[in-house]
């Protein structure tokens, strides 16, 4: 969602600026502004792209060492120009960006009208601004303090940027709920949602915390202090991300560049955890809670989108090789209805940016009463990793399409090796067995790798299909989620309706929509529930509706009833889901790419979603 970028230094601060709203834009927005203090503050804003922007600007002085910038995905108020970011408080001496929702502020608009402000957009940005203004007039106060004021009295979730006229040496940042990274330079500091704006000139980061604000001011020390006012020591961290990951490299859309990144990423998230010489596998983020985990009277999977899926095959995997009961919970359904938790349960939330308003929410829930919250995440730093009491890096690198592919076998590669761990202690399986998993489970990148060989047939098969209005993904057992994840792939990138279900519910609903014209795509691999699946099959022909199979190398009896079979080689069944997804998500590329949608930034989407 929103994405905040903010520099003071002694360059100049619009090739940054720019350059990192360009490296923000994966986050999803529908409107971008730039701010610079160069004696006056000055504001450009429009609607659209980054590109837009800097078309915009290209004739303007856009000199200065100190300013802030921001992509908006709107919230309170249309995706216009008034409405983008920054806004002015009302005397002009200050300009804000801001990430998030202030909920309570239809009342301190009114109070503010009352007082003699006025507002220029809809949004509840604008009303924080005049606000500080306020307070800074009626109570004499400086700027921080005036801030630090309104902070107390907004409800809400905010990232924060705030620059004043009369401090020209000086950035005001702020956060709650929304994440905020400040970037350490010699003489100079960064500011941004995340860490993508700021790799490329420092590695040396202090991730703030809710309730505080740094107080960033030129060849100074960076400054934290609580909303109580209390001093903090900033905790400088190094960041891990390298500079080739936010770039394409030669593919087309960072999407493809992900999907082929698979072997390497799967082989990243099992790297020095899963030791096959020693026949062990140790996630070291979750040692101290092994024995919570497995004395868990339940599991509780919480996560949102696909996330939710990896937690599905998740649930699978941990009550078929750790015999540990699990429930799979939508985040924003779980915090809102009242869920029964003890201090005997152990919940896992799910997150590849971290930063999911729900999953966090939830999770804030869970450890209110009294659950140990483990979490599985791909930012480092991110606010669930940090507000989980222990938990485990998915190390899938940086996800810059919005359709997430790589974050999702890499979490289900860390599931299954959670599983795995839980079953050897709990000594659910054999060791001859264990062995024989672990085996396999090293291979899997390997394999992954094969599986991308259909890239090209796949493409052919995207050509027939890129214009139908439905489709169907039907898969059972662990190949369920993966038929869920196929179909959520396919409608956010190519607008086409997809739905996901397990293949023995056709016959209760989704059966009435099978036709000539409705294309059915079944994972269909040997193992589980093969024999069944292909009744299914059959049950779809019988109604002339189209068959895309997934199948295991020389699987001849699907192939003589699907109309077109994808090839994957075979594996141990649990193992499936890292497979068997790599087909779906190319289909998806190739179809969006064939129907000229914006593969790397669906409409509507945003990569984090940071409101619920
Ligand atoms: C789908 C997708 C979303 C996310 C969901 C959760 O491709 O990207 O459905 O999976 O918004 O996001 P995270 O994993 O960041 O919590």
């Amino acid at each position: 969602m929103c994405g905040i970028v903010a520099y003071i230094g002694n360059r100049d601060a619009y090739p940054i600026l720019i350059k990192g709203l360009h490296r923000l834009e994966y986050r999803g927005y529908d409107s971008a502004g730039i701010c610079l203090l160069n004696e006056q503050l000055t504001i450009y804003k429009c609607k659209g792209k980054v590109s837009d922007l800097e078309h915009y600007v290209k004739a303007k002085n856009m000199a200065g060492h100190l300013g802030m910038a921001h992509t908006r995905w709107a919230t309170h108020g249309e995706p216009n120009q008034v409405n983008a970011h920054p806004h002015y408080s009302q005397n002009k001496k200050l300009a804000i960006i801001h990430n998030g929702i202030i909920e309570n502020y239809a009342p301190l608009r009114s109070e503010l009208i009352s007082r003699g402000y006025s507002f220029v957009s809809e949004t509840d940005t604008e009303v924080l601004i005049h606000l500080i203004e306020d307070i800074m007039t009626n109570e004499s106060v400086d700027l921080v303090e005036a801030l630090r004021i309104a902070l107390n009295q907004v409800i809400g979730a905010y990232a924060i940027v705030i620059l004043s006229k009369d401090n020209p040496d000086m950035i005001l940042a702020a956060r709650k709920g929304s994440p905020m990274v400040i970037g350490i330079g010699k003489d100079e500091f960064f500011i941004a949602s995340d860490a993508t704006p700021i790799v490329e000139y420092t590695n040396n980061v202090v991730y703030m915390d809710d309730e505080e604000i740094a107080i960033i001011q030129k060849e100074k020390e960076l400054k934290i202090i609580t909303i109580t006012n209390k001093r903090k020591t900033p905790y400088i961290e190094k960041l891990e991300i390298s500079l080739n990951a936010l770039e394409k490299e030669g593919f087309d859309h960072f999407m493809l560049k992900e999907i082929y990144e698979q072997p390497r990423s799967i082989r990243d998230s099992m790297r020095g955890r899963l030791h096959l010489d020693k026949g062990l596998v140790i996630l070291g983020g979750i040692r101290e809670y092994e024995q919570k985990l497995m004395n868990a009277r339940r599991i509780i999977i919480t996560a949102c989108g696909t996330s939710w899926h990896a937690g599905l095959v998740g649930e699978y995997l941990i009550e078929e090789l750790a015999r540990i009961p699990v429930e799979v919970e939508y985040s924003s359904e779980f915090r809102y209805r009242n869920p029964v938790l003890s201090e005997e349960d152990v919940v896992i939330a799910i997150s590849q940016s971290g930063e999911t308003a729900d999953t966090l929410a939830a999770i804030e829930l869970a450890k209110s009463k009294g659950a140990t919250v483990l979490g599985i995440c791909n930012v480092v730093g991110s606010s669930i990793a940090r507000a989980t009491h222990a938990g485990v890096y998915t190390h899938a690198g940086p996800e810059i399409g919005v359709a997430s592919t790589k974050a999702f076998t890499a979490q289900v590669a860390v599931l299954t090796l959670l599983a795995l761990q839980i079953a050897q202690k709990k000594g659910t399986i054999p060791q001859s067995r264990f062995h024989q998993m672990l085996s396999e489970l090293n291979v899997i990148p390997e394999k992954v790798e094969q599986t991308l060989a259909i890239n090209e047939q796949i493409k052919k098969i995207a050509n027939i299909y890129k214009d139908v209005k439905n489709s169907l993904y039907l898969g059972r057992g662990y190949n369920f989620p993966v038929a869920l994840e196929g179909a959520l792939k396919l409608k956010e990138i190519s607008y086409i309706h997809a739905e996901g279900y397990p293949a023995a519910e056709m016959k209760h609903g989704p059966i009435a929509l099978i036709d000539e014209y409705m294309p059915v795509v079944v994972i269909a691999t040997r193992k589980g529930t093969y024999e069944k699946v292909i009744s299914n099959i059959q049950e779809v022909k019988a109604r002339k509706g189209k068959i895309i199979a997934i199948i295991n190398t020389g699987d001849k009896t699907v192939q003589g009833l699907a109309d077109h079979c994808i090839e994957i080689p075979e594996t141990e069944e649990f193992l499936n889901p890292l497979l068997a997804t790599i087909p779906l998500q190319l289909l998806s590329y190739h179809i969006a790419v064939m129907r000229n949608c914006n593969v790397d930034q669906p409409r509507n989407l945003a990569k984090s979603v940071t409101v619920e």
